[in-house]
């Protein structure tokens, strides 16, 4: 049975919303709860005695801690515990290496797990006190004492230590070849060789990591967490402390932001069970801003991108090699390259991807993970061969455009790029570009125009709905989705309210809980795909349900009818265009003397049929830059994005997504970086004031345009394919292209800051 949680506050549309249909632009259910101050977020949640950790962050990269001096912090104003390697409960679960679902291959980091340091920041104690300023004021008197070791955080000093990383991780696909590409790129008469780099790059969501552990009486816990999937960290939470699943629910109702890095548990989580266990009571742990840098980010990447094409601008050969970073304990993956052999017509594809072990914390999804880095590269090459072959770099993208997979000759399950490039280039007004660098000026300024193609998997991964009518007629839907900010409450909402022809304001999407029916990380933009398919399946099951209770009330005009005659709308069923046979769904109910009727689906992936069919997400980015050669600034004044992505549930969170996402990509390309002082291999500019990212001020216009595309083969109940990655593949690849057409200067880095320019 699936019930309310009413603790989890779950947000309803306002009354009077009335009938929604997909394609249809729905506000967010949220919204209002979102800019009041009523949605609660993680470090917001709070208990009776509630008390307050504090991590203190290690300093060296890589060594063993000699001794930590605790007296002084022990001593000060309302501290209750200092808990580390020494002192932390002794669990034999915890001793024992334990993974969390999303684990790559390896072993993942166990914070106080013993003395060994592996990477700077690292958090070596946990201060707890009655208050917050207690227990950071305490923080500060713990003394660690280290026996540092040598350590390596250089990629580009160390790219001859690549290896191609073991086991892959479930759902990659190792890169694969066809064709003899090196020989053909020997003999093509015109050619492309350029290497890339790309520095770290940081999540920055605005909700810091945060986890309150709510205590009962009976040692039962109520974690509210900042995580991209409450059933994954409830999980690790039994597997690291060896609890029982009746001891331990975890919740996240409102998540502020997280792309990639609430993909997995973070330390923070770890901590506040242990201090929880501990200590008996309830805790808080919420990490600062910088500690935000000692955890997972978007790996230091190095790039070998190869074209060669006859004069016809035909592709005869593409080869594509990436190198990354992971850490010592885990071989992150994120495949760099697979894109570069799924976009383009080309017999001759030879792909390679490595990694190199540093003293780090490994490497975590960050939007469209691989994608954001691999393609960059791959469309920045496709504008330098198109500048050598004297062809538009649309028309060249066009000229190769893949009707089957090139690797394997599979049909796509749906692809309209095509409509992307002829939608984007025309609302654009790709048409009047000259081919010339440096051709348009406006004042100081230099103006140029860059396109790139943007591409992401659709994914469809296991999802359990549970769809409840209640005699009063209000729908109840749930599963342990998460909403990191993508409309996951709206979109759901919408789906079953379309499904059962309800007001938005009668359906409740109910989400964020480890107790709720099973749903997966929110992650690889499957969300709707995979729980909207859920919601769809349990709506129609829900359907049948409530016509055979109709079929059975006495005189029931339902009687001898079958069900495709009959249509569910405005919270009714009705013979189809007889309005005078209405029946309220609670009026069924109630007349067959129950409260409630529930349905529940198993929502899987067609996987028969999908193996036949390609399936991605595409894109057509567009952009304009206005360049100051005399300052280096750049200016990212037009962008269209073109997306193709299945069938559109909510027009106006799937367009804030994918507007969100070029943001990001603008962010990316002129901003974002994590620089490292390979002396102390350390992340230094861990700060907003000194990691910038893109601010209002940044950020012209933006236009987001949808494709049509009704995709059955990745999601038989609604056509769509997922929105979240998209938006931010392609981009920074447009703008290097844009600045190149602006400034005649090729640009193979990110992020383009002034020095680069000029
Ligand atoms: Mo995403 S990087 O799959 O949250």
């Amino acid at each position: 049975m699936t019930d309310l949680i009413p603790e989890l506050r779950t947000p309803v549309a306002p009354e009077g919303t009335g009938r929604v249909h997909s394609g249809m632009a729905v506000s967010r259910v949220d919204g209002r709860a979102k800019v009041t101050g009523a949605a609660k977020y993680a470090a917001e949640e709070s208990a009776p005695n509630l008390v307050y950790g504090v991590v203190v962050s290690g300093t060296i990269a890589k060594g063993r801690i000699t001794g930590i001096e605790t007296v002084d912090a022990l001593t000060a104003h309302g501290v209750v515990a200092v808990i580390t390697h020494l002192n932390r409960p002794k669990i034999r679960a915890y001793d024992i290496a334990f993974k969390d679902m999303t684990a790559p291959g390896g072993s993942p980091f166990r914070p106080l797990a013993s003395d060994k340091i592996f990477y700077s920041g690292q958090p070596v104690a946990l201060v707890v006190a009655s208050s917050f300023e207690a227990a950071r004021h305490a923080a500060q008197l713990v003394k660690v004492s280290y026996e540092e070791d040598k350590h390596e955080t250089d990629l580009l000093a160390t790219l001859d230590q690549a290896y191609e990383p073991r086991p892959m991780k479930a759902g990659f696909t190792p890169p694969s070849s066809t064709g003899d590409a090196d020989k053909a790129f020997e003999a093509a008469p015109v050619k492309v060789e350029s290497q890339f780099y790309h520095g770290v790059e940081h999540h920055n969501p605005m909700e810091m990591f945060a986890t309150t552990v709510i205590r009962a009486d009976d040692g039962h816990m109520t974690i509210y967490d900042k995580t991209q999937s409450s059933q994954n960290n409830r999980w690790y939470v039994s597997r690291a402390f060896g609890l029982s699943k009746n001891k331990v629910t975890v919740r996240n109702p409102y998540v502020g932001g997280a792309f990639g890095s609430g993909l997995r548990p973070q330390y923070q989580l770890t901590l506040a069970v242990m201090a929880a266990l501990q200590l008996k009571c309830s805790v808080r742990v919420v990490l600062t801003r910088q500690q935000m840098f000692s955890f997972g980010h978007r790996p230091e990447t190095w790039q070998k991108v190869r074209l060669a094409a006859n004069p016809d601008g035909k592709l005869q050969a593409i080869t594509h090699d990436a190198i990354h970073e992971t850490s010592r304990l885990e071989d992150y993956v994120e495949v760099v390259v697979n894109w570069s052999g799924q976009l383009y017509a080309c017999d001759n594809i030879k792909l390679g991807y490595k990694v190199v072990a540093h003293d780090r914390h490994s490497p975590i999804d960050m939007r469209a993970p691989g994608a954001a880095h691999g393609v960059h590269a791959l469309e920045v090459a496709m504008d330098e061969l198109a500048y050598k072959l004297k062809i538009d770099p649309l028309e060249l993208r066009r000229i190769n455009y893949a009707e089957r997979n090139p690797l394997d000759d599979k049909p796509y399950s749906t692809k309209e790029l095509s409509q992307c490039y002829d939608k984007g280039a025309q609302r654009f007004g790709w048409a009047d570009r000259p081919i010339e660098p440096r051709s348009m000026r406006d004042g100081d300024e230099l103006v140029g125009w860059g396109m790139a193609t943007g591409i992401w998997d659709s994914l469809v991964m296991v999802a359990r709905v549970s769809a409840v009518l209640h005699a009063d007629g209000r729908l109840v839907v749930s599963s342990a989705a998460t909403d990191i900010g993508t409309g996951t409450y709206t979109v759901m909402a919408m789906i079953a309210a379309e499904a059962m022809g309800m007001p938005l304001e009668q359906v409740t999407f109910q989400l964020g809980d480890s107790t709720l029916p099973m749903a997966p990380i929110e992650g690889g933009s499957s969300h709707v795909t995979t729980v909207g398919g859920g919601v769809h399946g349990a709506c129609e099951k829900l359907q049948k349900r409530l016509f055979k209770l109709a079929q059975d009330m006495p005189d029931s005009r339902m009687k001898g009818v079958r069900q495709k005659d009959v249509v569910f709308q405005d919270g009714t069923m009705m013979l189809r265009n007889r309005p005078e046979t209405a029946l309220r769904l609670g009026e069924v109910l109630a007349s067959s003397g129950i409260d409630r009727v529930e349905e529940k689906y198993l929502m899987t992936p067609q996987m028969l049929k999908q193996r036949k069919f390609t399936r991605a997400v595409h894109s057509a980015v567009f952009c304009e830059v206005r360049v100051n050669e005399k300052l280096g600034m750049v200016r990212v004044t037009r962008v269209v994005s073109a997306v193709a992505a299945g069938r559109i549930i909510n027009a106006k969170t799937a367009a804030s997504q994918v507007s969100g996402a070029v943001v990001w990509g603008i962010s990316q390309a002129l901003h974002e970086e994590s620089f490292t002082d390979h002396r102390f291999g350390r992340f230094m500019n861990h700060n907003f004031a000194e990691y910038h990212v893109a601010t209002n001020a940044d950020i012209h216009d933006i236009e987001v345009i949808f494709a049509e595309e009704d995709d059955r083969i990745v999601s038989k109940q609604l056509g769509a394919k997922g929105v979240g990655e998209i938006g931010i593949v392609g981009v920074s690849a447009a703008i290097s292209n844009a600045i190149f057409h602006a400034t005649g200067k090729r640009l193979r880095s990110t992020p383009i800051t002034p020095d680069k320019i000029l």
